[in-house]
């Protein structure tokens, strides 16, 4: 059976492409599309805007097809950098976004803040599925760790005493947002369509 993956972002496709093919699912992606243009991601929230690109794609090709949004929510920036985690500091790298981010939080006592992924499906009906992930956390006073990527390197978690930088990628895996989103997409993909070769 097709599934189309609303990305174009080779790494995405790749770890796709590991978790799905094993269960008998050929693996599209948007790069393969000559003429489809990306929906415009206007949504207010991770699941809203998930939705809004797996069904874009959806209306494209007429086959099951998924799309995720992710991002880091920071509660006494009032949510931020949230559904703009991608685009927040536009130009300049993570370090710098990491050094900002602590840096507005000089301070503060509530370092509260939390990983979402939403991952969203269109099924072969053309009805909509989420599948979400949540991580807590705290924002670190200072940055840590070279694993993982984007904001991980301020991303403390208590229980651990480490932050998600510093995590090995299992040990990410077992616990973070995308994880958890992923486990739950693949529990239901193997209920609803069961065609393991
Ligand atoms: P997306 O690919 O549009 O979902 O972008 C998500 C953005 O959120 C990434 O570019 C990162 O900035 C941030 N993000 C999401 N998940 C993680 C994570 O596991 N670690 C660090 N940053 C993350």
């Amino acid at each position: 059976m097709d599934i189309m993956i609303a990305t174009g972002n080779k790494n995405k496709v790749r770890e796709y492409k590991e978790m799905l093919e094993p269960l008998g699912f050929t693996v599209h992606d948007t790069s393969e599309l000559t003429d489809y243009i990306e929906p415009v991601e206007d949504g207010t929230t991770f699941a809203e805007n998930a939705l809004i690109k797996a069904r874009g794609v959806f209306d494209h090709v007429s086959m099951i097809s998924i799309a995720d949004d992710s991002g880091l929510s920071i509660r006494a920036l009032d949510n931020e950098p949230g559904i703009h985690s991608a685009r927040y500091m536009e130009g300049y790298g993570y370090p710098e976004k990491n050094r900002n981010l602590i840096e507005r939080l000089k301070g503060c006592d509530d370092r509260f803040a939390w990983f979402t992924c939403d991952i969203a499906l269109i099924d072969h009906n053309g009805q909509p599925h989420v599948f979400e992930g949540i991580m807590e956390g705290e924002i670190a006073y200072e940055p840590a760790g070279s694993n993982g990527f984007g904001y991980d390197p301020i991303f403390w978690l208590g229980q651990y005493g480490k932050t998600s930088a510093q995590l090995t990628p299992d040990q990410k895996n077992a616990i973070s947002h995308r994880g958890q989103a992923t486990r739950k997409l693949l529990e239901f993909l193997k209920k609803e369509y069961d065609n393991e070769e």
